[in-house]
């Protein structure tokens, strides 16, 4: 099964996505920390480290689903493409995918968290607030079936409402 994050920054995907794979057990495999290595090794900024990042993350998510173990994808996942590309390693590994997005139904402390929380990224840029803003309409207008979790609530009590949804939903994942 291969399971994807996917919501703003600073929404709350990585609180659950942690949470979730300890609780599982899977393995997280994060965009961000994935491009901020690249840039640590000397590669320059100017070349599409953010699109490599997320081929890498799939390269390395297809050799865990090969061996038949549960893998969860943490990005924000916005773009048409990124989502495409996981439909896509779903089918071609034979996998059931399935889809979290976690949001943060009150602004203020969306706005809060995103400008208060330190990852530990070196040289990462963390995003605007307006930013943010401006990528909204990708998830209020993305049609796909998902869990939607609101980060209001607790990453330990997400994690458990996203379980009850993996072990309920759909057939053939394992
Ligand atoms: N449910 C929650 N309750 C309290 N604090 C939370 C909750 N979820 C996330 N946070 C805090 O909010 C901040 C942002 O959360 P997180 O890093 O998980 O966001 P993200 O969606 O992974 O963002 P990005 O896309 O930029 O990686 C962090 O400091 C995190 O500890
Ligand atoms: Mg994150």
């Amino acid at each position: 099964m291969l399971i994807v994050m996917s919501g703003l920054p600073g929404a709350g995907k990585s609180a659950v996505a942690e949470e979730l794979g300890r609780r599982i057990p899977a393995p997280v495999l994060s965009v961000d920390p994935v491009e901020a290595a690249m840039w640590r090794a000397g590669i320059d900024r100017g070349q599409p480290t953010g699109l490599a990042a997320y081929v890498v993350v799939e390269a390395l998510a297809g050799e865990i689903l090969a061996l038949g173990q549960r893998v969860i994808v943490d990005a924000v996942n916005d773009a048409e493409e990124a989502r495409e590309q996981w439909r896509t390693l779903a089918r071609r590994s034979g996998s059931a995918l399935r889809l979290i997005e976690v949001m943060c139904s009150d602004p203020d402390v969306h706005r809060r968290r995103l400008a208060g929380r330190r990852r530990g990224l070196d040289c990462f840029p963390e995003p605007t607030w307006a930013s943010v803003q401006a990528r909204r309409a990708a998830f209020t207008n993305w049609r796909a079936d998902r869990l939607v979790l609101d980060s209001i609530a607790s990453p330990a009590d997400n994690a458990r409402t996203a379980l009850a949804h993996l072990e309920h939903s759909g057939h053939s994942g394992h």
